[in-house]
């Protein structure tokens, strides 16, 4: 196993060996795992291609330091603990004995139908066991999974599936979500029907068994292409720098990148920041309440946990369903000992009282954890009261799905934590401020642009087919440096707060969202001739969605805003959907025609007063209409 700091002098003992010699560091914490070839060299890299390898020419599996490596020692222990949608359903326990037969079984079935080492497998699922057996299943056969959240719409799984050039879809019938279940199969129908002119297969998982269309051409049942496999497959020989996945993200332009893991440095950090973050103990039980369509499902619902040897909870449903009370009930029927989460989840959760987490048994919670966003003053103290009931530390843990892994956090017990600070980087980790020029910002108490001036084993290596959009996005800003999109403050005794992102992207409920997305999808409105998004300060979410639309030949009245909303969930999904709509005539524009979003940010949030010069615009006499416009909005 990796290393685990158990005291305040280690953690700055081994953060100042990593910086000294990051190879000798990263080489020790490679070796706890299997290599079927151990690697001769441990890094090689330039940031200005860019070109970051780890761990060249070993060859390993991930799978097999996630499963096999366990069987001796810990074979019957409780590898996914799934608890279902409905608290009267019955609970999972999935041991890693019977996880590792479950993920050889879909394996063979995987490669019956032809899929191998490269190929690459979509999935669009409910939060099920079969999901982690099958995301494995393409890792212990060396195809390159790619999740897309179930919230998506078909044309976005469609654009996905195109942009990875799948040959498989993996689904379920249908989502169980509260009180509802959602046709998901459907979804994959109409995003086929689109054209996905790649996929050969459909994979259904009878989740439900609620009726669904069947094309007996590509769709099979999972059951019945399961039933009769091998309970065995051999692990194929990866090379550390072979793809493992390819997750979608957004960004400030075009359509969501791919973002690309492999399979050495991934596996090294995830488990690495997950043994030191959530300090966990052999028979703890540890809980994620992420969507696996999101990296935080990747590295610590499946593989940091699971190459930890760890029971980690595996949750179906809601955060209110069938009340309220559900994560907290959770809590207390699996006596979780590390609980992460969400800032929006605690806000939604906050608002129904504190009445409601004192009615559970909250005593086994040693950690909590916050990802995503953000976390403000009041949810940070309500969480340490209500949940920790100020007895367990709370990590506020800062990282990308670029990143892989936790970057920023503090180490529960071992290192301090601040409200509103995701505090200290990792070892490894090696960050810096800096200015607009790019100068590093040495000093304390400053603010500045965050970035990473050194390679770390679970970051990203290219956006899927487009290196040079990687190179443009991150790499480009600042010479030598990763930038992540992200300002920051330093206090004055170097702890970090990441304030949130500083180009045009914005963080609804933790889900990051392109505003250039946005604006595309309310743009395929006939009657939409320009639109422009933003952000503005929300209870719940973080951030809301701000619309600004010119619309022509319709009616600026709710029949419209709702064609539009109806519009952006056919080309995103609901996540996407606006919170506000507001008519104008004109966008404030700079003389060369560009949008300027910081006026329209500033009107958004309610701060109209502060808005500058604006008699540098192209067209300064249309901002007062925007102003008039947001104060009759309701
Ligand atoms: C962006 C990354 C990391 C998994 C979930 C989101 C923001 C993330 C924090 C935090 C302040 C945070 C950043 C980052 N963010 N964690 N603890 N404090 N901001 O992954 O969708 O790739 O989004 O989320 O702005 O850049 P993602």
């Amino acid at each position: 196993m990796t290393t685990q700091i158990t005291s305040l002098e280690e953690y700055h003992r081994e953060y100042a060996k990593s910086i000294e010699d990051p190879e000798s560091f990263w080489k020790k914490e490679a070796e706890t795992f299997h290599w079927f070839q151990p690697f001769d060299e441990v890094l090689k890299w330039n940031f200005e291609e860019p070109n970051v390898k780890w761990f060249l020419n070993g060859k390993t599996n991930i799978t097999y330091n996630a499963l096999d490596r366990h069987i001796a020692e810990r074979g019957d222990k409780t590898a996914i603990l799934w608890e279902p949608n409905d608290p009267e359903d019955t609970v999972i326990n999935l041991s890693y004995k019977e996880l590792l037969e479950e993920v050889c079984k879909c394996a063979n079935a995987l490669k019956k139908f032809g899929i191998k080492k490269g190929d690459r497998v979509v999935f669009y699922m409910p939060m099920v066991p079969e999901l982690t057996i099958g995301v494995l299943a393409c890792a212990r056969i060396g195809a390159v999974h790619s999740v897309v959240f179930a919230g998506f719409s078909a044309q976005a799984l469609s654009d996905r599936v195109n942009d990875a050039q799948a040959k498989m879809i993996i689904c379920s019938d249908f989502n169980r979500r509260g009180s509802k279940n959602i046709p998901v199969k459907k979804v994959v129908d109409d995003a086929l029907e689109i054209g996905c002119s790649s996929i050969e297969n459909v994979l259904v998982h009878k989740n439900t068994g609620d009726s669904i269309s069947w094309n007996s051409l590509k769709d099979k049942w999972w059951h019945e292409e399961l039933d009769g496999q091998e309970s065995y497959c051999t692990a194929e020989e990866m090379d550390s720098e072979d793809l493992l996945f390819i997750l979608y993200t957004s960004g400030s332009t075009g359509k969501p990148k791919g973002v690309v893991h492999t399979v050495g440095g991934y596996m090294v950090y995830t488990s690495y920041s997950f043994r030191n973050v959530f300090q966990y103990q052999e028979n703890d039980v540890y809980w994620c309440t992420a969507d696996i369509g999101w990296i935080t499902g990747h590295s610590y619902i499946i593989y940091g946990p699971l190459l930890s040897g760890a029971t980690t909870v595996m949750f179906e449903g809601v955060p209110t369903y069938p009340t309220p009370a559900r994560f907290w009930q959770i809590c207390e029927k699996h006596k979780v000992n590390q609980f992460y989460t969400a800032p929006t989840a605690i806000r939604a959760l906050m608002a129904y009282g504190d009445h409601l987490p004192a009615e559970s048994d909250l005593s086994s919670i040693k950690v909590l954890g916050s990802v995503g966003e953000p976390i403000n003053e009041e949810a940070w103290h309500w969480y340490d009261k209500h949940i920790g009931k100020g007895k367990a530390p709370i990590v506020d843990t800062w990282w990308q799905t670029e990143t892989g892994g936790i970057l920023i956090s503090p180490l529960p017990g071992i290192t301090d934590t601040k409200p509103t600070y995701a505090s200290y980087p990792l070892p490894g980790i090696q960050t810096v401020l800096v200015d607009v020029e790019g100068n590093e910002l040495k000093e304390n108490n400053v603010e500045g642009l965050l970035c990473i001036k050194h390679p770390w084993p679970s970051m990203i290596r290219t956006t899927y087919g487009d290196h040079e959009r990687c190179k443009n996005v991150y790499f480009s800003a600042f010479k030598g440096m990763y930038f992540t999109g992200d300002g920051a403050r330093k206090d004055d005794e170097g702890r970090i707060r990441v304030i949130g992102r500083v180009d045009d992207v914005i963080n609804v409920s933790g889900h990051r969202m392109g505003t250039a997305e946005v604006e595309n999808a309310i743009n395929e409105h006939p009657a939409v001739v320009e639109s422009a998004i933003v952000g503005y300060p929300h209870d719940i979410k973080g951030q809301g969605i701000y619309a600004f639309v010119i619309t022509q030949g319709v009616a600026k009245d709710d029949t419209t805003r709702k064609e539009i909303l109806e519009v952006v969930k056919r080309e995103i999904g609901p996540i996407a959907k606006p919170d506000k709509i507001q008519f104008v005539n004109g966008l404030p524009k700079t003389r060369s025609g560009k949008i300027m979003r910081r006026i329209l940010r500033k009107i958004a949030s309610n701060e109209a007063d502060s808005l500058g010069d604006i008699s540098t615009l192209l067209n300064p006499e249309c901002v007062k209409e925007v102003i008039d416009g947001n104060r009759t909005l309701i």
